[in-house]
């Protein structure tokens, strides 16, 4: 059994076993975000350890993370790791167990965790991730001699190198050392952490993982890749991605690779953290409501209207966006749809940022028709909560979607979803379809296939139902009544955990693994 240091008893169920994992990635929220995964990264340790796994989490030492550390220890020095001194820090902050990658000559710069000010990606990600995964490897083959995860969960493409790195030491020092289970989830596919094959010798990887079977990926190097090759298990973050990915589509590139390992591959939905997101107590909002005060949302509408410039109109069915403004997310769609939203008497308004092109358009969006359209360019968690409480439908065109998370908040909220039918998105929101509306289930409107004509007829239905206040109140309340906690998604996530520790050896192996 492992042993555990600095750690308070989880609060695990009566007979419960308890287990220590590792979770490493590039984000964790509240400290760095720049999307769901950071969400899903920060949620995860308080779920599990309902389900008595004991999680820590090991990321980037970036400013926001070093400087939030309370009472930080060093646990291990690395003369060198790719390039300069490091130290490896334990501590906690914002109520999280963290291992802390102290790296100042890869981590410790301003900004974006990924891209520098000019816009392009720092060009020395493939180091800054390497040695990410390399530390991770290291704790799950006992960095730490007080400390040995039985499971190590690596997330995308950041900590994707992990597992092959586990893989390669095994050849070279076979049965030496402890072997966690690993888990690869993949957050999104279309970001996969390619690398010029020259960096092979220097990511500290041997001429022999050169090959298909190893990390080579279109004749560069893939994290991603060597992630789904590596991996005793991979998991996708909701189980209609799990199917679609296995397709040329939104395999993107890895279907082939992901087809031939099926067998290890299952999605499970993300969860919300419903304290952060909780319409009876938000600090965030203007006034608090519950389902059975849904009156509450009007002020909280009313302040969305004013802040985004919209008619103070309590009656105009207001659609709200909280995105990254990508192509993933089908925004320049409806972009193409203002006009039929406009003539459906709507109002929309935006938060997000990303392209320049859509950036731009809706910013000429909201100039062309001042009250109807309001958009702010930028990234605020006080808007975001303000726009879920105040909007009466939050739209989510996505072209690919493998979970979202603002869908969640929306049925959390009371803003009834209108989502097209991909991913995360078609297994998290019940269409009003007549059987749903005539059995009092429906959540929010899917629709299908992801096009203008789809989009621009889903929010004229939206709207038509808006129109019978019984009817979408209806919708309302079976959307706050919902269940998007990590309550149902921490079990699957411990069952497989402790399934995986089943079936991998706690101690040094005599041969090395296949
Ligand atoms: P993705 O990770 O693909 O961007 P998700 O829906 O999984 O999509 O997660 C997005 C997260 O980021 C949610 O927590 C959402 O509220 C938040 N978010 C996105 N854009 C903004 C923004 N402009 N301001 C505040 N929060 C945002
Ligand atoms: C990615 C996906 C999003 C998912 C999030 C968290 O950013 O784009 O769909 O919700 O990861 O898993």
């Amino acid at each position: 059994m492992s042993r555990r240091i600095g750690l308070g008893a989880a609060p695990a169920g009566r007979g419960m076993s308890t287990l220590d994992a590792l979770s490493v990635a590039s984000e964790i929220f509240p400290l760095v975000k720049t999307g769901g995964l950071a969400d899903v990264v920060g949620a995860l340790p308080a779920a599990l350890a309902v389900e008595g796994i004991r999680l820590r989490t090991l990321v980037p030492g970036y400013p926001p993370v070093t400087g939030a550390l309370g009472g930080a220890r060093v646990v291990h020095d690395f003369a060198d790791l790719y390039g300069g001194p490091a130290r490896l820090l334990a501590g906690e902050a914002s109520g999280l167990d963290l291992l802390v990658l102290d790296a100042p000559h890869l981590f410790a710069r301003a900004g974006n965790p990924y891209v520098a000010s000019t816009g392009q990606d720092w060009p020395d990600n493939a180091f800054r991730f390497a040695a990410l995964a390399r530390v991770a490897a290291d704790l799950g083959a006992g960095l730490l001699a007080d400390w040995v995860p039985r499971i190590l969960h690596a997330h995308d493409w950041q900590a994707g190198l992990a597992p092959a790195f586990l893989h390669y030491d095994a050849l070279v020092r076979p049965g030496s050392r402890p072997r966690p289970g690993t888990i690869l989830t993949v957050h999104n596919l279309a970001f996969q952490g390619q690398f010029p094959a020259a960096l092979l010798g220097a990511l500290g990887l041997p001429d022999s993982a050169f090959t298909t079977e190893g990390v080579e990926y279109f004749g560069s190097i893939g994290f991603l890749k060597a992630g789904l090759q590596f991996a005793d298990r991979i998991t996708t973050v909701s189980p209609t991605y799990a199917l679609e990915i296995r397709g040329p589509e939104a395999g993107m590139g890895l279907d082939g690779l992901l087809r031939a390992r099926a067998g290890a591959l299952s999605g499970i939905l993300n969860g919300l953290d419903v304290a952060v997101w909780d319409p009876a107590t938000d600090p965030l909002l203007p006034a608090r409501y519950d389902a059975a005060s849904l009156a509450g949302r009007a002020a909280n509408k009313a302040a969305l209207q004013a802040r985004f410039g919209l008619a103070a109109d309590p009656a105009a069915p207001l659609f709200g966006v909280v995105s990254r403004l990508s192509w993933q997310k089908g925004l320049d769609l409806l972009l193409a749809a203002v006009p039929a939203l406009l003539g459906a008497g709507a109002q929309l308004a935006v938060l997000g940022t990303g392209e320049r092109a859509l950036e731009a358009g809706f910013l000429a969006g909201a100039a062309a028709h001042p009250g109807r359209i309001g958009a702010v360019i930028g990234y605020n968690e006080g808007l975001a909560h303000l726009l879920q409480a105040g909007a009466d439908a939050l739209l989510v065109p996505s072209r690919f979607e493998p979970c979202g998370l603002t869908q969640l908040s929306a049925l959390r909220y009371g803003a009834v979803p209108v989502v097209a039918r991909v991913g995360g998105l078609a297994d998290s929101v019940i269409d009003a379809n007549e059987m749903a509306l005539a059995a009092g289930v429906a959540t929010g409107l899917q629709f299908a296939p992801v096009s203008l004509e789809m989009l621009e007829l889903a929010i004229r239905r939206a709207v038509q139902l808006y129109r019978d206040p019984d009817v979408w109140q209806g919708m309302q309340r079976s959307g706050m009544a919902a269940d998007v906690s990590w309550r149902l998604p921490a079990k699957h996530y411990a069952a497989l955990y402790r399934d995986l520790a089943a079936a991998t050896s706690p101690t040094p192996a005599a041969e090395p693994r296949a």
